[in-house]
């Protein structure tokens, strides 16, 4: 491949696999209180075949694959999507309610995914207050057997990592989590990230700007993340900020890696960004980029509308992108749904 062929196709490429999804974790962009899939009549699902397809597409170029969800272990045939992919050279990574994980043991190592992220959010009880009842226990169940089988199989993958949401209800319980209730050297890496939301004016403008620039009608996506700060004002940003940098350190002096969302977490970034105060710190759905259905993903990436956004977003920033953790340290997404048009 030369290089003007390797720098048109995309580095990485996220399949939301299916919007499906077993549990109902509080805080959810998707299933929570406000999720924005409650709406859906009947949960959207990319067909096998078409992610197949897409694979095979791009693998030339050597991408990053993940998968998200909804519960990406919910997918059929996600297992020949990974030994797929792994045999193409590349890697895959996803994260999983964890739910699944022991039944799922033996054909997970098998395919072996480079790394699953498992999502957890605190000890058992404060845990289970955010993603359900039992939750904590049937994570832990599932991770140890990973373990156990990667061993017996006398394989290294899948890589196994911890990633926790920080809202009101957990952001005291970080260093009782990652220091006492889970056996830390089960895992490669560890990200904390923070409840990503919006304010109302904001999902507002956005939903302005798509409107009047790609005729865009609704936002349910973004409108899913509204929430009033004020909600988050009982957290103490100096005491978070202290727990995260304790678990930091402590995962430095064990040699395991270790993420944060956004990536500086001192006291008063962390107020900021709690406060909706985004502009004093240091994508989504509702714009379909292409269909996956009706053109190929390199077509779509190498089209028109692609391009459009990408000068758009080289000049200004959609309102919405501050809302999202992630913004602090993006990309438009592809539509899972058939209906969705270029
Ligand atoms: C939407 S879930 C899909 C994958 C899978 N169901 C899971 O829970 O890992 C992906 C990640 O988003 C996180 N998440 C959910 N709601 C969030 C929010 N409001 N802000 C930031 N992350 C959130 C979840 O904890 C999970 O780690
Ligand atoms: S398991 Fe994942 S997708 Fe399902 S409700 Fe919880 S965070 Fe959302």
């Amino acid at each position: 491949m030369n290089i003007a062929d390797s720098t048109a196709a995309p580095k990485w490429v996220t399949f939301q696999l299916l919007e499906r999804c077993n549990l109902r974790c509080r805080m959810c962009y998707e299933w929570g209180e406000t999720g924005a899939y409650h709406e859906h009549a009947k949960p959207a699902m990319l067909e096998p075949p078409l992610v197949m397809r897409t694979i095979d597409e791009c693998l030339s170029a050597k991408p990053l694959f993940e998968f998200f969800g909804g519960e990406p272990l919910l997918y059929p045939g996600v297992f020949d999507l990974i030994e797929r992919i792994r045999a193409g050279g590349c890697d895959v990574t996803f994260p999983t309610n964890g739910t699944l994980l022991e039944a799922s043991a033996e054909d997970l190592v098998a395919a072996a995914p480079t790394r699953v992220w498992v999502s957890l959010d605190g000890p058992a009880e404060i845990n289970d207050a955010q993603r359900g009842a039992g939750v904590f226990d049937r994570a832990i169940r599932g991770v140890a057997a990973v373990v156990r089988t990667r061993a017996a199989r006398r394989k290294r993958l899948p890589e196994l990592g911890v990633t926790f949401v920080v809202t009101p209800a957990n952001y005291a319980h970080i260093e009782s989590f990652f220091l006492g209730a889970i056996d830390l050297s089960l895992f490669a890496c560890v990200s904390i990230e923070l409840q990503s939301y919006a304010t109302r004016e904001q999902a507002m403008e956005y939903g302005r700007m798509l409107n009047e620039h790609f005729g865009v009608g609704a936002t349910p996506c973004a409108n899913a993340y509204i929430r009033d700060p004020a909600c988050f004002a009982g957290i103490d940003t100096h005491e978070l900020a202290r727990q995260m940098q304790s678990v930091k350190r402590v995962c430095a002096e064990q040699g395991i890696a270790f993420h944060s969302q956004p990536r500086m977490f001192g006291a008063a970034d962390l107020q900021h960004y709690f406060s909706s105060r985004w502009h004093a710190m240091t994508d989504w759905n509702d714009l379909a980029l292409g269909n996956i259905h009706e053109r190929s993903l390199l077509e779509i990436w190498r089209g028109a509308r692609v391009k459009e956004v990408q000068a758009l977003v080289r000049n200004q920033l959609f309102p919405i992108c501050t809302a999202c953790c992630r913004y602090y340290g993006g990309a438009g997404v592809l539509s899972t749904r058939r209906a969705d048009h270029a």
